[in-house]
Formats: structure tokens, sequence, C-alpha cells
């Protein structure tokens, strides 16, 4: 039988095995490339502020994405909890996806404008004075830290390269627009702006 031939050798077997695992993945993943669903951005996003970005920056230097996701799966428990579930439509922005997976605090993919700019710095200064209970580090050096505003029109041009539509004039002013700024500013810009853009599925 042409069945045994296959079950007694082990490297047609595994040969055998990566041909349907490939071919299954491609079939998943492949259409994905070409959904409007999946790449077009979603009606009302723009690309981030010369703040927002440095503060988008500051949240993956600080670490913030390791103990935080940014995605609300489709599940009663999350949208009950988060709010509606993330699309992809709403990330083709973002290099890199900062989705996450460990959950050590709540998910903040919709966090954006659930609190005041009060209470976040008040929180990120220490977040025992807002929260008892709170296990999260406190990050008081940016209330110190001038923010650097060196790199930002490189950063928005390698953004550029990658998709994000940033225009000559947004570059060219963004230096000036961040100038005199503190680290916390910029991070609290970030997380206000987070998920806000609204689906028209919702
Ligand atoms: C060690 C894990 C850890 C790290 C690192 C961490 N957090 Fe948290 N975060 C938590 C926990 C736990 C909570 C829930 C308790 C609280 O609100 O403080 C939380 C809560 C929050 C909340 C409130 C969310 C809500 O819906 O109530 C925000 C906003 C937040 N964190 C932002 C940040 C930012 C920005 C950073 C990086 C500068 C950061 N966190 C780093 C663990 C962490």
């Amino acid at each position: 039988m042409k069945h045994e031939k296959i079950e007694k050798n082990i490297g047609l077997m595994a040969l055998l095995v990566i041909i349907v695992i490939s071919g299954g993945t491609m079939v998943e993943n492949v259409p994905l490339f070409f959904l409007k669903e999946t790449t077009q951005p979603i009606a009302g996003l723009k690309p981030l502020t010369p703040l927002q970005m440095e503060g988008r920056d500051i949240y993956i230097r600080e670490g913030c994405n390791v103990c935080h996701s940014q995605m609300i799966r489709p599940l009663r428990a999350e949208t009950e909890r988060y709010g509606p579930y993330s699309e992809a439509s709403e990330f083709v922005y973002d290099h890199p996806f900062l989705w996450g997976s460990k959950r050590t605090g709540p998910d903040l993919a919709r966090v954006g404008q659930r609190y005041s700019d009060d209470w976040h710095r008040a929180h990120l200064y220490n977040p025992r004075d807002v929260v008892p209970e709170s296990v999260m580090p406190a990050y008081p050096w940016l209330f110190e830290n001038d923010l650097d505003t060196r790199k930002v029109e490189d950063k928005m041009r390698a953004l550029r390269t990658v998709g994000v539509p940033y225009t000559d004039d947004q570059i060219a002013t963004a230096r000036d627009e961040i100038r005199g700024k503190k680290e916390i500013d910029a991070l609290v810009a970030y997380l206000q702006q987070l998920g806000t853009v609204k689906s028209n599925k919702r």
C-alpha cells in the first residue's frame, strides 16, 4: 500500500509533512497581503504627530510593551473590559507593531482619552499614588529629561520609506513642534491617541 510506504520511510514522511504544513500556512497567510481590510488604513487614521511618534519611541525604550499588549481580541471577556476588538487596519502605520502577548498590566489598545493627561502624569510619576495596589514601575526621570529632538526628521523619513505618509512640510516643521518638551509630554501624547480612530463596523 502507498500509505504504508510513506509511514515506513521517515525521509519521505518528513518531506510530505513539510509540504502539507507550508501549503496550509500559505493558504492562511497569503490572502492577508491582498485584502483591503488588512492592508489599507482605517478611515480617519493619521500618522502620529512628531510628538506622539517620539512618545512611541520612549514607550519602546522603557519597555512598556513588555507588560502591556495593544491588541484586543474578539472575545467577549476582552471587548467588555477594553472596548471594541482591534482591527488590522488600525495598525498599518505601526512600525514595528506593539501588539505584544504578555499582559502583566491591562491592554492599552484603547486607553486613549480614557483618563486625563493629569491622571497619566500622576500614574507614570508613581503608579501607587493613583492605584495603591499597582505593581507597575515608576518613571520619574521622564519628567526631568528633555525630549531629544535631534533625530525626529530622520525617523519620519525612515517611516515614510515603509509607507507612513508624512509630507515634506510635516518633516520640515517637526523639530520646532517638539522643541522644549519633556519626555513625559511625548509619552502622554502617544498614550492619549491609542485606539481613538473609530471603525465604521462599531
Ligand atoms: C512590570 C510591568 C509593567 C510595566 C513595565 C509597565 N506597566 Fe503599566 N501597568 C502595569 C500594571 C500591573 C497596571 C495595572 C495597575 C495600575 O493601573 O497601575 C498598569 C497600568 C497601566 C495603565 C492604566 C491602564 C488602564 O486601563 O487602567 C497605563 C496607561 C499604563 N500602565 C502605561 C504604562 C506605560 C506608558 C509604561 C511604560 C513607561 C508602563 N505602563 C510600564 C504594569 C506595567
